[in-house]
């Protein structure tokens, strides 16, 4: 029964069931992008080659994603692609994972500490996209990037796709989630909804000013008014991560 209630909360948050959204294309509504512009946007795999989150390659072994996209797996369960913008290819690189970071704190994503850190077996000769080191102002407009779905209740993308999306203040997201957590989170995304991120995308980048600034958590459905994107906050947790980057 409890298992049910989390299991149910968890599809809502991460864009499963519920049968309520109109359909609505693309990321949620995003745009086909590039993967020679946006080199360091990789996705999560498991063995049999299906992509089920997304990451940053933050340095040529390392690369940062969301704690719940691996959460009770183990590195030689998953692997990262680099370099392939149409899940229908064999372009780009299929990296083995030698190590497994999450935050200690971790258990939900909803309760912040949702970054994990994972060691490639070998360096990608891929650029590499820096962390921040100041959060973006209320207002900046940043760009999400997956492989998720276009819709609340629809199929992943075959082919990359991205979307720019205002950061909101932590006065707005608190308004809108009761469980937002500033000092963790950083909320993205328009009142009216209708641009988001989406199931699938977790792991994957919020990127301003040519820096990651989050890591796709959760949300309430997805792209709904009122219900922004939910993203870790990379500038909570840029210690730990540079601890992870020199080992
Ligand atoms: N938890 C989802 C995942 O694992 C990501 C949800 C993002 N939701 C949103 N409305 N922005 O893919």
């Amino acid at each position: 029964m409890r298992l049910a209630v989390f299991l149910s909360v968890l599809a809502v948050l991460c864009g499963g069931g519920v049968a309520t959204a109109a359909a609505e294309p693309r990321v949620v509504g995003g745009t086909r992008a590039s993967i020679a512009e946006h080199p360091w946007v990789v996705f999560l795999a498991g063995t049999t080659g299906s992509q089920f989150c997304g990451g940053t390659l933050v340095a040529p072994t390392k690369v940062v994603t969301a704690a719940h996209c691996v959460a009770g797996t183990a590195p030689e369960r998953l692997v990262v692609v680099a370099g392939r913008e149409d899940k229908r290819t064999q372009a780009g690189e299929t990296l083995r994972v030698a190590r497994i970071w999450k935050h200690p704190f971790y258990s939900s994503a909803e309760q912040g500490s949702d970054v994990a850190v994972l060691t490639l077996a070998r360096p990608v000769a891929n650029r590499v996209l820096p962390l921040a080191s100041a959060d973006p102002a209320p207002g900046t407009v940043a760009k999400v990037l997956g492989w998720g779905r276009t819709a609340e209740i629809g199929a992943a993308s075959q082919v990359l796709l991205g979307a720019n999306v205002p950061v909101m203040s932590n006065q707005d997201c608190t308004a809108d989630y009761a469980r937002f957590d500033p000092a963790a989170m950083v909320c993205a995304g328009y009142p009216r909804g209708g641009i988001d991120t989406c199931q699938g995308d977790s792991g994957g980048p919020l990127v301003a000013n040519g820096a990651l600034i989050g890591v796709t958590s959760w949300g309430e459905g997805c792209a709904r008014p009122g219900q922004p994107g939910v993203y870790s906050r990379i500038t909570a947790y840029r210690a730990l991560i540079d601890q992870q980057l020199k080992g």
